[in-house]
């Protein structure tokens, strides 16, 4: 029999698991702390989309239901109030900060914008691929850079790629679906060189909580020193709100102002009363971040007894070679329930594979083993 956690079963404000309780409720692979290691059709093993399968933290859950009494209201102050709170973690002003329905929002605008100044964008190959679909759907000129050797992000072959058209560069860091981190000092200088000849540099910081590599910084402190650099960041990973919808961007008052100009008022009150909840929940993060870890570990080991190259992630999710191809792969452990990533040109041996549980990733590594071992 499989139990399911409810919230109300939860000691609220605690994300340890010796302080939750266990009910003989209906099942369900997606909430907390119960591992789906006997996946159905119905109820698989989600390690395809980075997501983070514990759901929310408890405090953001409460506080998500409490707003629900006041959502009939229209939400600018609860807008301000999360601004400000998002300004006070990264200790810079207000006027830098904005907020969106998921960091989309911000790489979409980022290429309206762009589209409207006619410029071009270039982006590595491979990476996070919406602003890329976005951009092309609005015709703009697209310059791809295949990532270098160890598959990382070199800024060198980025410069080298720099024309005039240039108007926007793309950064992912760490870089999906390969979780690499550029460089924190490279990256700085290539930041502040770009925005003085006006190209503006988007860094996409989806995974940042979850990296533990000294070669990393978050740029939002590059934000107050340089007028063409946007830093986006979401709720959806760590946080849980991939379906909940909040995204921050850090960047100059002037994009801050043009960008809340395209649309505003997109926000949801409720998504962000929860994610004032838990961004101020560092207890659930921490729990998460080990979490993360063990599943890695688990991964690695995988790898490892296989004698598979797997990239050393700074993430939720690795990328390893599976030495056959990636949606071959994909589609037999998909008959177990088991969800992996897509194929990712021209890498099409590699598979991603997001981290869940390290019950289930240890199914997953079992379930692997045997089918490719
Ligand atoms: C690098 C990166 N940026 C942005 C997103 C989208 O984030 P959001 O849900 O905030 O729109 C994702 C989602 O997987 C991602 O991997």
């Amino acid at each position: 029999m499989t139990i399911k956690l409810t919230r109300r079963e939860w000691i609220a404000g605690s994300t340890a698991a010796s302080s939750l309780l266990l009910s003989g409720a209906a099942a369900s692979a997606q909430t907390f702390l119960t591992p789906n290691v006997n996946p159905t059709a119905e109820n698989p093993i989600r390690a395809h989309f980075n997501e983070n399968v514990y759901g929310h933290s408890l405090k953001a859950r409460k506080a998500m239901e409490d707003a629900l009494d006041d959502s009939h209201k229209y939400a600018f102050g609860v807008f301000f109030e999360l601004m400000q709170l998002m300004a006070k973690l990264e200790d810079i002003p207000r006027e830098y900060v904005t907020l969106g329905a998921g960091s989309t929002e911000f790489l979409e605008k980022a290429a309206v914008f762009n589209r409207i100044e006619g410029g071009a964008i270039i982006a590595p190959d491979p990476t996070y691929g919406d602003i890329i679909r976005f951009a092309g759907s609005l015709g703009s000129k697209l310059i791809r850079v295949p990532v270098a050797e160890d598959m990382s992000i070199d800024l060198k072959d980025i410069r080298a790629a720099v024309t005039d058209e240039v108007k926007l560069i793309y950064l992912c860091n760490p870089n999906n679906p390969i979780p690499t981190v550029i460089e924190k000092n490279a990256l700085k200088e290539f930041i502040t060189e770009m925005s003085d000849r006006g190209i503006t540099v988007l860094i996409d910081e989806a995974y940042y909580e979850y990296v533990d590599n000294p070669d990393f910084e978050s740029m939002v402190s590059m934000v107050r020193e340089n007028k063409n650099v946007i830093v986006t960041r979401t709720a959806s990973k760590i946080h849980a709100f991939a379906g909940v919808r909040i995204g921050v961007c850090y960047a100059h008052p002037d994009f801050v102002k043009k960008s809340f100009g395209l649309f505003s008022n997109t926000l949801n009150y409720t998504a962000m009363r929860g994610a004032i909840a838990s961004y101020q929940d560092d207890e659930y993060q921490a729990f998460l971040i080990g979490k993360n870890k063990e599943c890695l570990e688990i991964v690695y080991k995988m790898c490892d007894d296989l004698g598979l190259d797997c990239i050393k992630s700074n993430a939720n999710f690795t990328f390893f070679n599976a030495g056959r191809p990636a949606n071959e792969v994909a589609a037999k452990m998909k008959e177990h329930h088991i969800l992996l990533g897509r194929e990712f040109k021209p890498f099409t041996n590699w598979v991603r594979i997001s981290m869940t549980k390290p019950e289930e990733m240890q199914h997953i590594a079992d379930i692997y083993k045997k089918e490719f071992g």
